[in-house]
């Protein structure tokens, strides 16, 4: 799957004129909502886990420094939790291009904490698309974060951002709190550059 996905997810999921569709973030959607939205709310969807594996090229990274950020993994016990939108068709004109690094759009079950339910989109960096990175320690992956930086910024702010959201949900995510921490530590030491 080329890297850029902006045709591939209008051709496999269009989205009629009009319509108002639930969009569930659990990364940088969470945290840097430049898109306009109806309602939003916490939700979670089942069988997903989040994970830093996923490379950035445009954003937080570059193509011979790339960032890292968070894509979904299929865990069938796990529960990622995050914010559900309720946006119009035509704010995917926008995301589609903001999640055009690897992302495509996949029609998931949400659960909102009122425990109803409802059909909505989220966006999924799969291990087949070119810039997915992949598994790797905790870390290791901290160092990453750590040096890279892309047109919207340094990789770090990425991290400490979504772990800062996480928290403000009351969600407990141990992979994303672990990395921070580990961030936190190299900022620390002053091994960072
Ligand atoms: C999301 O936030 O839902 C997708 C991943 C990202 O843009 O960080």
């Amino acid at each position: 799957m080329p890297a850029n996905t902006i045709e591939e997810n209008q051709y496999r999921s269009p989205i009629s004129d009009g319509d108002q569709v639930w969009l569930f973030g659990y990364g940088s959607l969470i945290f840097k909502v430049d898109f306009s939205y109806l309602e939003s709310k916490p939700a979670s969807i089942r069988g997903w886990s989040r994970r830093f594996w996923q490379g950035s090229h445009d954003h937080r990274g570059t193509e011979n420094n790339p960032g890292r950020v968070v894509t979904l993994i299929e865990s069938p016990d796990a529960v990622c939790g995050g914010v559900a939108f309720l946006v119009e068709s035509a704010v995917f004109n926008h995301l589609d291009v903001r999640e055009k690094n690897g992302y495509l759009r996949f029609t998931t079950e949400l659960t909102f904490s009122d425990g109803t339910h409802d059909k909505g989109l989220v966006y999924i960096a799969t291990p087949d698309n070119e810039a997915y990175l992949g598994e790797a320690n905790e870390c290791d992956i901290a160092q990453q974060i750590c040096c890279a930086k892309g047109t919207s910024g340094p990789n770090r702010d990425y991290l400490i951002e979504l772990a800062g959201a996480l928290r403000g949900l009351g969600l407990n995510d141990r992979h994303v709190f672990d990395i921070e921490l580990h961030l936190r530590q190299i900022i620390e030491d002053g091994s960072s550059p």
